[in-house]
């Protein structure tokens, strides 16, 4: 039996995207082990109903629940607005951390007092939960929040850089011409792989990713409650619902390094 600080650091995802949150948090955690769910036999989360994102959410957390983890991080926008709760359920007294708090803080540090945009899932904006969540920080700040469903797509199909990418980018935040916002927040994990394009369509914008924001919270929760891992080699694990030849493929951009030992799951 694995003692608690030796336990993974469980992490999921619709599919590729949360490898962007992957990639800052190895970088500050060379030590944790990590267990990574694509859940891509479900992808595109933006693109379904409340009741399947939060079955979905519930199916990954008994998973984790099962292998044990001490620390589980949903590396995904659309499955913390409509998963949290229940996963924070399932999950008991294992801390659970999500994304959109983290993103909207991160905005406010950035841009304080400024107009600030959001593009996201289709169902992410439908929720609100990033105007809200910037109220309830105290943020009185104009919010303009876009469904930019196409760009989540172009990574998991690993089209970063091609001129259908390009325009599709120029054409989805033509919302945002008129009146730039100071700060974007990249609200879906997906799009830090096409911040290139979207920010060559918005130049001047602060693009922020919260993935940094949210590693930074995991830190603390991991030092708050002991479970931070000092030494060692951290291992990661993918694991994925759908094919996980086309997650290695686009995943490897991603993430920066080869994966190359992503096994199916079945949930
Ligand atoms: N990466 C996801 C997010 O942060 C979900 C993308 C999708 O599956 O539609 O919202």
């Amino acid at each position: 039996m694995k003692t608690v600080k030796n336990r993974p650091i469980g992490m999921f995802d619709s599919g590729v995207g949360g490898l962007s949150v992957l990639r800052v948090f190895l970088r500050k955690f060379p030590t944790e082990d990590v267990l990574y769910i694509g859940d891509t036999a479900h992808f595109p989360y933006g693109e379904k109903t409340p009741e399947e994102i939060s079955a979905y959410g519930r199916h990954i957390a008994e998973y984790f629940k099962e292998v044990g983890i001490k620390l589980l991080v949903i590396a995904c926008n659309t499955a913390t607005v409509y998963s949290l709760d229940v996963v924070k359920e399932v999950m008991g007294d294992i801390p659970v951390i999500g994304v959109i708090e983290a993103g909207a803080r991160a905005a406010l540090e950035a841009v304080k007092g400024k107009k600030i945009g959001v593009i996201a899932t289709k169902v992410t904006v439908k929720s609100g939960a990033y105007p809200a969540m910037i109220r309830s920080l105290g943020g009185g700040e104009k919010v303009l929040a876009v469904p930019t469903q196409r760009f989540v797509s172009l990574v998991e199909d690993g089209e970063l850089d091609t001129d259908y990418a390009r325009r599709v980018v120029r054409e989805d935040l033509s919302p945002f011409y008129e009146d730039p916002p100071s700060g974007l927040i990249l609200g879906c994990t997906h799009f830090p792989g096409l911040s290139h394009l979207i920010q060559e369509a918005l130049p001047g914008v602060v693009l922020i990713d919260p993935a940094y924001a949210l590693v930074d919270e995991a830190a603390d929760v991991l030092a708050k409650s002991g479970l931070l891992r000092e030494d060692g080699d951290g291992r990661v694990q993918f694991l994925v619902t759908g094919d996980p030849e086309s997650f290695s493929h686009s995943g490897s951009v991603l993430l920066g390094r080869p994966i190359t030992d992503a096994r199916k799951l079945i949930l």
